[in-house]
């Protein structure tokens, strides 16, 4: 099968297409057609090497932990799924291995989809959507009524934080580029504001949720309450010096059985993953370019 790979940590020109030899399929395996990959920021780090000093990767290497497609053979033990049927998964986000025309994995964490799912959509979702209602369910944890500040509000951790957030019965102060706030507001924002451009003088934040970190993140800090959780998924840290808690930075882990909800949600409109642009797998290079630039308004899919 074609794959892309690095064979060493640097720009985006190293990704390459590659033939690979597909697993094995194990008794309780599936193996999926890739239709959609889903490219996420991680994506771009691991292979920019940002991660190599403490969680070094074999090379070369294949990334992508977001894949919709096709069940095309099961394993002998396998009784949940159907050859044909559409599914999405998260992969493993060690082996990763999704930049690929197929994947093999435990049946256990497939997640079967509706027809009228677009696949770029359910490729869209497993990391960003699950870190998003993770930041909130499990960290966060909010009481009804309290006030959350979620920065990078319209990414697509964002905006499952936000979605999260406004089922928990919580008001939403997004922090977002002067150009998206009014967009902030249509996607379930009660307020707000141009992260880094503008002061915050309102009441204090009753928790954080952080997806870009960094020195304008702290100043906006500073006004949560004593009592508050400042939960941060992103690598640039905030500076911590002043603030009335210290940030905890938390990493997302599967869960097939909540991924399972979240897809239902989507295909119900409870929200919207914006799909801003799908390129060949041969345009590996290119996704991580846009990724890298960012300002794409939604996801860059990858299509096999
Ligand atoms: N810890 C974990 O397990 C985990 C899991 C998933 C993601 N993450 C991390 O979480 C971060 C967000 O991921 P994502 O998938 O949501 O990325 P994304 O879709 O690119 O969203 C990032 C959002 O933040 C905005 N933003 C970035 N810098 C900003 C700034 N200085 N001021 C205002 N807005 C800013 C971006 O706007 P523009 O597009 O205009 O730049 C975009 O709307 C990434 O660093 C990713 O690696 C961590």
């Amino acid at each position: 099968m074609k794959v892309v790979e690095f064979l060493e940590y640097g720009p985006p020109e190293g990704l390459r297409l590659a033939e690979r030899t597909l697993p094995d399929i194990g008794p309780s395996d599936v193996k999926v057609r890739i239709a959609a990959i889903g490219v996420n920021p991680a994506d771009v780090k691991w292979r920019a090497g940002m991660f190599k000093d403490f969680m070094p990767v074999d090379l070369p290497h294949v990334l992508g932990y977001d894949i919709a497609g096709f069940v095309q053979e099961i394993g002998s033990e396998v009784s949940n799924f159907v050859r044909g049927q559409r599914v999405c998964a998260m992969l493993d986000t060690m082996k990763k291995g999704g930049y690929a025309e197929y994947a093999v994995l435990p049946s256990s964490q497939v997640v079967g989809i509706s027809d009228n799912l677009d696949m770029a959509v359910a490729a869209a979702l497993p990391t960003a959507a699950l870190t998003g209602v993770q930041v909130i369910e499990e960290h966060i944890k909010p009481s009804i009524g309290q006030t959350i500040l979620v920065t990078g509000a319209l990414g697509a951790v964002g905006r499952f934080i936000v979605h999260g957030a406004r089922r928990s019965g919580c008001q939403v102060v997004a922090a977002v580029r002067q150009s998206q706030k009014e967009e902030a507001l249509r996607c379930g924002a009660g307020l707000a504001i141009a992260l880094g451009d503008e002061e915050w003088d309102g009441a204090s934040f009753d928790h954080v949720a952080d997806t870009v970190g960094g020195p304008d993140v702290s100043s906006l800090c500073r006004h949560a309450a004593p009592s508050a959780r400042i939960i941060t998924v992103a690598t640039t840290p905030i500076p911590a010096e002043a603030l009335p808690t210290p940030p905890r930075f938390i990493g997302v882990h599967a869960d097939p059985e909540r991924l399972r909800q979240i897809v239902q949600e989507v295909v119900d409109g409870a929200i919207f993953v914006p799909v801003a642009k799908r390129l060949p797998l041969n345009s590996a290079a290119e996704a991580h370019r846009l990724v890298e630039a960012g300002g794409n308004k939604g996801k860059i899919i990858l299509v096999p």
